[in-house]
């Protein structure tokens, strides 16, 4: 048995890769592979509108937000949101919580005036900045619910008038977010949704139009809303991969159902990090992530060991991104508890072994 760890591109539900693989060979008895039909079938059609019927159902969203599938990846996002709600007349807040956060306020420079109202940067990016004033002035906040990188997350967010606008790439999904209180949000789908190649986009339609600038046209909103996310040639296969994802959420309880079981996975995993007298966790421990769990053995030089024992048990996609060292346990929602058992046990067999 092999269990994956991965960041992202991440595990997705065993079902789900049977599903999918079964109809790249042949589509609903169709006779052709889900690659090879036209998105304007009616086949096709069913799936993008089952699709977003699904993310409005899992996610409670109310009649004045647009879902999309858009491609470009979440990070087409950063520079996408701030053209169609900034322009040079406005203020906009952002906070830094790590690499991707930091990309967003680059781009968001591009199309007005940011303000970075917090950031971490000086503890690199340990914990969540709590406590700072917000101008009701701004346009928006930008803030990035969780951060993969780093492994931290959100556990509320900013009580402001200030219309909110979220990265939500790594935990769209994994726990329940009343999506009404934000202007926009935008996931990667390639963590909790479905392969990558395609972009979850959840805007307030009364948000747009406001801006005083051209947009091309692939880069305007509204020209996806009015085309139902079909303004060009979609990306077929992850919006159908995204669609069988989200059928296997609803099954297994439905957001609230999963959030359970990652809050159960993730707190074996913390619990053992702190209890272990050769580990110990980078992050802030209010602000730890349930679905990015990084963690770092007091002796580097064991790192190697450690990674070599783990692959052996079957843990793969372990090692911590650069920036922060050690490992990191990515336990996205198709990770089995089963899963964080097995990385549990190697760590305390590690203990025996060097005790
Ligand atoms: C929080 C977050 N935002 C944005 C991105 C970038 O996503 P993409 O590669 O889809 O552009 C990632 C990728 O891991 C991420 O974790």
């Amino acid at each position: 048995m092999k269990y994956n760890f991965y960041a992202g591109p991440a595990i997705l539900p065993r079902e789900v890769m049977e599903e999918a693989s079964r109809a790249v060979i042949d589509f609903n008895g169709m006779g052709f592979s889900i690659l090879e039909i036209s998105h304007r079938t009616k086949e096709f059609i069913a799936v993008m509108d089952e699709a977003v019927a699904l993310v409005k159902e899992l996610l409670f969203i109310k009649e004045d937000h647009e879902v999309l599938f858009l491609s470009g990846g979440a990070s087409s996002q950063f520079y996408m949101a701030p053209m169609n709600l900034l322009d040079e007349t406005m203020k906009a807040a952002y906070t830094d919580t790590g690499t991707w956060a930091s990309k967003a306020i680059q781009d968001g420079k591009l199309y007005g005036q940011v303000d970075v109202i917090a950031s971490s940067k000086d503890s690199n990016y340990s914990y969540i900045p709590k406590g700072y004033d917000i101008d009701p002035a701004y346009r928006y906040l930008h803030i990035t619910s969780n951060n993969t990188i780093f492994g931290t997350q959100y556990k509320a967010f900013p009580e402001t008038s200030v219309p909110l606008v979220c990265d939500m790439s790594s935990d769209i999904f994994s726990r329940e977010i009343d999506i009404n209180k934000f202007d926009l949000i935008y996931a990667g789908a390639q963590k909790n949704m479905g392969p990558a190649g395609t972009t979850l986009v959840v805007v307030r339609k009364s948000a747009l139009g406001k801006v005083n600038r051209k947009i091309p046209a692939m880069l305007r909103y509204e020209n996806h809303i009015d085309a139902g996310s079909m303004y060009n040639t979609p990306p077929v296969f992850p919006v159908y991969v995204s669609m069988l994802t989200l059928r296997w959420i609803k099954k297994n309880g439905g957001v609230s159902g999963i959030q359970k079981l990652n809050e159960k996975k993730a707190g074996v995993l913390y619990q053992e990090i702190d209890r272990n007298p050769l580990f110990n966790s980078p992050t802030n421990p209010e602000d730890r992530s349930l679905m990015n769990i990084c963690f770092l053995l007091h002796n580097k030089e064991l790192e190697k060991e450690f990674l070599a024992d783990c692959k052996e048990a079957g843990c793969y996609g372990l090692e911590g991104h650069r920036s922060v060292g050690g490992f990191r346990a990515s336990a996205y929602n198709a990770m089995s508890l089963e899963g964080i058992a097995v990385l549990t046990e190697v760590m305390q067999s590690f203990e025996k072994k060097k005790g």
